[in-house]
């Protein structure tokens, strides 16, 4: 059955700005935070802990979880290693995500290191959290399909999954990263997750590569999913798989959810406003359709 309200977690100024050539100032970015949270949003991925040769745009993640904290959203960051987890809980984040993927050659392109090293590396990162009382969210890359290897089956998701059980996870994410979800694959995985972990809070994670990512929201709805996360404007995207774009867009899932009666907490108008302030921020046309068009009712002038 169809939820009445879902979570929606900001994930642009991660898997948005990774990807821009552009690194803005640790103020913008703030400005940025402020305004999201302004329009309603609850639950902001604001960074990565993670090398910053990786990942330059994401170098100040301590300094912007400090300027951003108690302002009246739950962050989250992406953290890949011990040392992530480390950074991550000295600066007061308030939700760790560790990722691995469910495709051997993605994990290694992305963190240099095979899925099963990915998953030892885990027990210790659950420990850091726990004593730091900080919960922990388990995202699997690539879980609807890889770019290099095709179809990823159930049981390589299922693999993951269990390492995030194992070490403690709440929760868990199923990245699209590439956009290779469809209906048929999204209900396959999220079937095969409930069917062995019954009590576990499954997330979606869409890219709108092959233009049907609210589609696969519709779902995800339909299966009873209640956390999808978007980002603003429709940034995002993988800087390290082929063919990656962004991720569907915030204002555009809001004005689905909006629609279907589904609540969000997120005001629409304010939300196509912050998609404006980052468009002008990275000086280039942001794929968001919402932004561009206004709600269903808005008036052209005559
Ligand atoms: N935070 C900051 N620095 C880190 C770090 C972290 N979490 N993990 C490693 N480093 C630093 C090390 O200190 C070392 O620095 P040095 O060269 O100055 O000594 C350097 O990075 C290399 O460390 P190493 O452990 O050998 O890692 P690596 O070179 O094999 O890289 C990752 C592995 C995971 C750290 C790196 O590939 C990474 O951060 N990737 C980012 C992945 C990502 O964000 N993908 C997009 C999201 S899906
Ligand atoms: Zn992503």
């Amino acid at each position: 059955m169809r939820p009445r309200s879902v979570q929606v977690t900001e994930v642009g100024m991660r898997d948005g700005f990774q990807m821009e050539s552009r690194i803005l100032p640790t103020e913008r970015k703030e400005a940025i935070g402020l305004a999201l949270i302004a329009a309603g949003v609850r639950h902001i991925e604001v960074s990565s802990f993670v090398s910053p040769a990786a990942v330059p745009q994401l170098a100040d993640a301590a300094a912007l979880v400090g300027r951003l904290k108690g302002k009246g959203a739950e962050l989250s960051a992406l953290v890949p290693n011990v040392n992530g987890a480390r950074r991550g809980v000295a600066a007061g984040i308030d939700r760790l995500t560790v990722f691995a993927s469910a495709s051997e050659t993605h994990n290694q392109k992305n963190v240099r290191r095979s899925v099963a090293e990915s998953l030892a590396g885990m027990g210790e990162i659950g420990r850091i959290a726990a004593d730091a009382g900080v919960p922990i969210d388990g995202s699997v890359a690539t879980a609807f399909g890889c770019p290099f290897e095709g179809e990823v089956s159930a049981d390589a998701v299922l693999r993951v999954v269990e390492g995030y059980a194992a070490m403690g996870a709440d929760r868990i994410g199923l990245g699209d990263t590439t956009g290779m979800a469809t209906p048929r694959v999204v209900e396959g995985v999220v079937t095969a997750i409930r069917a062995r972990f019954p009590g576990l809070s499954i997330g979606l994670h869409f890219h709108n590569t092959r233009g049907i990512g609210l589609v696969n929201v519709m779902t995800g709805l339909d299966l009873g999913v209640t956390r999808y996360d978007a980002s603003i404007g429709g940034l995002g995207g993988c800087p390290f798989a082929v063919g990656a774009t962004g991720n569907i867009s915030t204002e555009d899932l809001v004005y689905l959810l909006d629609e279907l009666g589904v609540e969000t907490g997120i005001d629409l108008p304010r939300l196509i406003g912050v998609a404006h302030d980052v468009q002008a921020a990275f000086a280039r046309e942001l794929p968001g359709q919402v932004m561009k068009a206004g709600p269903r009712l808005a008036r052209a002038p005559e």
